[in-house]
C-alpha cells in the first residue's frame, strides 16, 4: 500500500520538483495539496499548485491556506530565487480549476480524522497551516502517521541569516508550535539539502522523459539553478523540497539525530532551530517540555539523486 501524503507547499520551483517527484513515486499516494504564502503569496501558490496538477491531468484537491505569518509582519517574497510568479517567470496561463471550499487547516484535519494513523504530512513551506490545524483539532498530533518538514538548520549556515532557514524564518511562531506539538517532526533541513546538488544534465534528462511537465520544470529550473550558481557557486541547484519527499520514500538515505527542537521567535537569531542533544541537562528547561524530533544531519547524495532521477525517468 502506498503511503498517503498531504503536501503543504508554497510553489516555488523546488516545490514543483517535489510534487512531481511524489506524484511519480509508486510508494506514495497524494491525497491533496495545501498551499501557503512563502515563495509567493498564497493566492499565487494556489494558482501554481492547480497549474502543476493540470499539467499531469490530476484532480487531487487543492486547499488554500494561510496568507500571512501568525504574529510577525509578512516579509517580501523572494522573487530573486523563484521569480515573481514562483516559477522562474515562465508565466503560465491561468489554471481552469479552483481550490476546494475547505481551508488548508480544515482539509488537513478532516483527512487525518478520516484516515487515522495513515496520513503523512510533508510540509515544504512555512508552517502556519500545520500550526492552524493543530489549533483547530489538537488530536491530529496523535492521529497523524508522520510529519516531515523541509526547513531549519542545526550546524549548516542558514539561507536567510547565519542561523535561519527561509521556511522557518517566514513564520517562526508557527514553526515552534509544530516542533512543540505531541508528534515527532522529521526535519529535513539545510544540514542535508545543502549537500545535494542537482546538475543541469539531470534536469535535462528529466525534461526529455516527461512530455507533459518536463519542459516547464526545466525552464523554471534554469532560474533556480542560476540563483544557486551565482550565489553559492553550486554546480546546479540545491535539492530542498524534493529531499523531504525522498525522506518519505526512503528515510534510510539519511542519518538523523533525535532530540527536542525549539525555534527562536524574536531577535537576531529569529528562525533558528535549536536542538538539545541527548545526555545533557541544563537549568534552562524549554526543551524538556517538547517531544523529540528526528533531525537529518547526513545524506547519501548520490542515492537521493538517483532515486529522484529513476522515479522521474521511468524506463
Ligand atoms: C526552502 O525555501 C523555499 O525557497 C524553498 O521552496 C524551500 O522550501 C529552502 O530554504
Ligand atoms: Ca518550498
Amino acid at each position: 500500500m502506498p503511503e498517503k501524503l498531504i503536501i503543504d507547499t508554497d510553489p516555488g520551483i523546488d516545490d514543483a520538483m517535489a510534487i512531481f517527484f511524489a506524484m511519480a513515486s509508486p510508494e506514495l499516494e497524494i491525497l491533496g495539496l495545501t498551499t501557503t504564502f512563502g515563495n509567493v503569496s498564497v493566492d499565487q501558490a494556489t494558482i501554481n499548485a492547480l497549474n502543476l496538477l493540470e499539467m499531469v491531468g490530476s484532480s487531487i484537491p487543492v486547499a488554500r491556506g494561510i496568507s500571512v505569518p501568525m504574529f510577525q509582519t509578512p516579509l517580501p517574497f523572494p522573487d530573486f530565487v523563484h521569480g515573481s510568479d514562483g516559477f522562474g517567470n515562465v508565466n503560465l496561463p491561468a489554471p481552469k480549476g479552483k481550490a476546494i471550499d475547505l481551508s488548508a487547516a480544515e482539509f488537513i484535519v478532516k483527512t487525518v480524522l478520516e484516515n487515522p494513523n495513515e496520513v503523512t504530512l510533508v510540509a515544504v513551506g512555512p508552517l502556519g497551516n500545520l500550526a492552524s490545524a493543530l489549533e483547530l483539532e489538537p488530536r491530529i498530533a496523535e492521529l497523524t502517521k508522520k510529519v516531515i518538514i523541509m526547513g531549519g538548520t542545526i550546524l549548516e549556515t542558514g539561507n536567510v541569516s547565519p542561523v535561519a532557514e527561509a521556511n522557518i524564518y517566514n513564520d517562526p511562531h508557527a514553526a515552534d508550535i509544530v516542533f512543540s506539538a505531541n508528534w515527532r517532526v522529521h526535519m529535513v533541513g539545510l544540514d542535508v539539502t545543502h549537500k545535494v546538488t542537482m546538475n543541469d544534465e539531470l534536469q535535462a534528462r528529466v525534461r526529455d522523459s516527461n512530455p507533459d511537465f518536463g519542459q516547464f520544470l526545466y525552464d523554471a529550473g534554469r532560474f533556480y539553478a542560476d540563483f544557486y550558481k551565482a550565489s553559492r557557486g553550486a554546480d546546479g541547484c540545491f535539492v530542498h523540497d524534493a529531499s523531504a519527499v525522498a525522506y518519505a520514500i526512503n528515510p534510510d538515505l539519511f542519518k538523523v539525530i533525535d532530540g527536542p527542537v525549539r525555534v527562536a521567535t524574536e531577535g537576531f537569531a529569529k528562525g533558528q532551530t535549536i536542538l538539545k542533544r541527548a545526555g545533557y541537562t541544563y537549568p534552562e528547561n524549554h526543551w524538556d517540555v517538547v517531544t523529540d524530533s528526528s533531525v537529518c544531519m547526513e545524506v547519501d547524495e548520490a542515492a537521493l539523486l538517483s532515486l529522484y532521477e529513476s522515479t522521474l525517468t521511468p524506463q
